[in-house]
C-alpha cells in the first residue's frame, strides 16, 4: 500500500516534511536502486522519528538497511549519546547506502554493517532498547526471537510490512513470504512476554513491548 490517494495526499501534507537530505536520498533510491518501495518514505520515517523521540533509545538495531532511509529518520530522533546499529545483508547497496549515511550530519549515530543480522547480532553481546524489523519477511520470526534475546525487558520492537498489502488475510495467498508474516503476526500475538499492536500504516506497522 502507498500513499496514492486523496487522503494520504492530505495526510503528507498535514505532517511535517522530510527534510531536503531525506527527499533527495528518497528521490535517488528510486533513480538508481531496485525496487525502491522498501524504502520507508515521508510519513513513515516521520513516525520512527517520533517514537524514537517517545522511547528515548541508546541502543537501537535495526534489521534490513536498504538504502538508509528509516536509519537516517531513527538517528534524527536520537539523542546525543545514542547510537543505532543497522544491518544490510546485500553489498551490492553497500556502495549506495554508505554514501548517504556517511554524507548525512548524523553519520556519527549510524553503525552501517554489511552482513546478515542473524549471523552477526548473537555474537555483539548489546541489549538494544529499541529493534527495528524490516529485513525478509520469510524471516520475521527468526528475527523475533533474535530481538527479544537482544532488548532489554521494558524495551520496544517495531516491525514493518506486517499487512503485506492485505495479503495476510487473503486464504488463497499461501507464498512463503506472506505465510512468514502470517506466522510472525500469530506468534507475537500469542506470545506471553509481549503486548502488541497493529498500526495500519503505509503496509501495516507492529509495535511490540517486551515485558
Ligand atoms: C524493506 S528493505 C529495508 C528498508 C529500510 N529499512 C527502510 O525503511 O528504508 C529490506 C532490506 O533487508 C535486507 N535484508 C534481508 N535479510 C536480511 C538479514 N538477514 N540481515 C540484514 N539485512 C537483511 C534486504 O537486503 C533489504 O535491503
Amino acid at each position: 500500500m502507498s500513499l496514492t490517494t486523496p487522503l494520504d495526499q492530505y495526510i503528507a501534507d498535514h505532517s511535517s516534511p522530510e527534510g531536503e537530505y531525506l527527499y533527495r536520498l528518497f528521490r535517488a533510491t528510486h533513480v538508481e536502486i531496485l525496487a525502491p518501495q522498501m524504502a520507508s518514505g515521508h510519513i513513515q520515517g516521520r513516525l520512527l522519528k517520533f517514537l524514537v523521540q517517545m522511547i528515548r533509545p541508546k541502543r537501537i538495531l535495526e534489521i534490513g538497511t536498504f538504502t538508509g532511509y528509516s536509519a537516517l529518520c531513527m538517528a534524527e530522533g536520537l539523542e546525543e549519546d545514542g547510537k543505532i546499529f543497522t544491518f544490510e545483508v546485500e553489498d551490492e547497496l553497500e556502495d549506495f547506502t554508505r554514501r548517504w549515511i556517511e554524507g548525512s550530519q548524523l553519520a556519527g549515530k549510524i553503525e552501517f554493517i554489511i552482513g546478515d543480522a542473524l549471523e552477526i547480532v548473537p555474537g555483539m553481546n548489546e541489549v538494544f532498547d529499541l529493534v527495528f524489523i524490516d529485513g525478509n519477511k520469510r524471516e520475521y520470526v527468526a528475527y523475533y526471537e533474535l530481538a527479544m534475546k537482544h532488548t532489554r525487558p521494558g524495551g520496544w520492537i517495531l516491525a514493518d510490512n506486517t499487512l503485506w498489502d492485505g495479503h495476510v488475510i487473503e486464504e488463497e495467498r499461501q507464498d512463503a513470504q506472506t505465510n512468514g508474516v502470517r506466522e510472525f503476526n500469530d506468534l507475537v500475538r500469542n506470545d506471553k512476554r509481549a503486548e502488541v499492536i497493529i498500526l495500519p500504516i503505509r503496509d501495516g506497522l507492529t509495535i511490540i513491548r517486551k515485558k
